[in-house]
């Protein structure tokens, strides 16, 4: 039977690395029902909210969804789709694998990358409690629970086990946030203790932040807070060939919406020159949580083998490609 998924384009060059996607996976001979929702800029204008109700009831009816970029309106003072899908689906976890691609060229292109980042998705310095004090003061609060830090700290643990993962490294800034990072930190150590295969480590954000890029190759996976882990992630990504390659998940208990991360790209939309190996790569993921593991092996190494041959790489990978050659090139490439 087939599985039905949500699709969301997007705008921008989203559509053209959507449909990038859809045939790939249609090529790996997977059955999916797409239920293609259409999400965009103006819609968000015209509906007045960042997330018109059509978008998230078809999410809760399929549970997953494969998602590419949305612009954010400018005016209006809206809040950016993502922010607003995570918070109403309770999609706690902030997925990103970050791993050297073969072929592909980047300042770190002779060490062998291979991370899965963790971030908290719903709390810290993001739950958007700000307020004026007085006049030129500001205050910003900082949430951490027990309840969200040992949530995405099992999320790990379990991923890393089912996942033949070795090594956990929480990061964390509890030298200085003693009460906030350090409930963080009590929470990571405390479900460490029921996985005593997976090592556990710390590391301070600062240090860590150098480590990655000293030594990206001694790490496996990385536990952060909101705040941290969405500036590290970026950075990880920047190891293995920026925001263009790498591909994100966001996980609930009972919805999943996988999504390339970088933006729509407004200045090559509507060219055909998009790279869409982001959204492949996160649909790799999706085939992965549905059990379809087989298809995704062979997806990845598609991609692997198209970026070994170098031959059909887009232009912001140094090629001369269009989005539909590259696309050509990688279902040429299934095994
Ligand atoms: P962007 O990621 O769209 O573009 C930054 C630069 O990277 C541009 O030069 C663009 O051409 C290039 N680029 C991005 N993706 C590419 C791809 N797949 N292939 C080739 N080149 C690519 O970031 P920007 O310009 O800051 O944001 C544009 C719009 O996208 C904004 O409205 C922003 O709010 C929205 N956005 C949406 C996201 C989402 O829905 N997940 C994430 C980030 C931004
Ligand atoms: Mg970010």
């Amino acid at each position: 039977m087939a599985y039905k998924i949500t699709l969301i384009p997007g705008d921008g060059i989203g559509p053209e690395v959507a449909d990038a996607t859809v045939r790939v996976l249609e090529a790996t001979g997977v059955a999916i029902d797409w239920e293609k929702v259409e999400l965009s800029a103006s819609i968000i204008e015209k509906s007045g909210t960042s997330l018109p109700p059509h978008v998230l009831e078809s999410i809760e009816r399929t549970g997953i969804a494969l998602k590419g970029p949305v612009t954010t309106p400018i005016a209006g003072g809206f809040k950016s789709v993502n922010v607003a899908i995570r918070k109403q689906l309770d999609l706690f976890a902030n997925v990103r694998p970050v791993f050297t691609l073969p072929g592909l060229k980047t300042r770190f292109q002779d060490v062998n990358i291979d991370m899965v980042i963790f971030r908290e998705n719903t709390e810290d310095l993001y739950s958007g409690l700000e307020h004026e004090v007085v006049k030129d003061v500001v205050e910003s609060l900082k949430i951490i629970t027990r309840y969200a830090s040992i949530r995405i700290a099992r999320y790990a643990f379990e991923y890393s086990k089912k996942n033949g993962r070795r090594k956990i490294t929480a990061v964390h800034k509890a030298n200085i946030m003693k009460l906030s990072d350090g409930l963080f930190i009590r929470c990571c150590r405390e479900i460490a203790t029921e996985y005593p295969e997976i090592a556990y480590n710390e590391l301070i954000v600062d240090n860590a932040s150098m480590q990655l890029v000293m030594r990206p190759e001694t790490f496996d996976v990385l536990l952060l807070p909101n705040l941290y882990g969405d500036i590290v992630s970026d950075l990880a990504a920047g190891l293995v060939g920026g925001l263009g390659v790498v591909p994100g998940a966001n996980m609930g208990e009972n919805h999943a919406v996988f999504e390339a991360v970088h933006g729509s790209a407004p200045d090559i939309a509507g060219h055909g020159i998009a790279n869409p190996t982001a959204l492949m790569s996160s649909s790799i993921l999706m085939l992965r949580h549905l059990g379809e593991g087989a298809a995704a092996d062979r997806l990845q190494r598609a991609l692997a083998k198209t970026f070994r041959e170098g031959t059909h790489l887009t232009r912001d990978l140094g090629g001369s490609c269009g989005t539909n050659d590259f696309t050509d090139s990688v279902i040429h490439n299934l095994d």
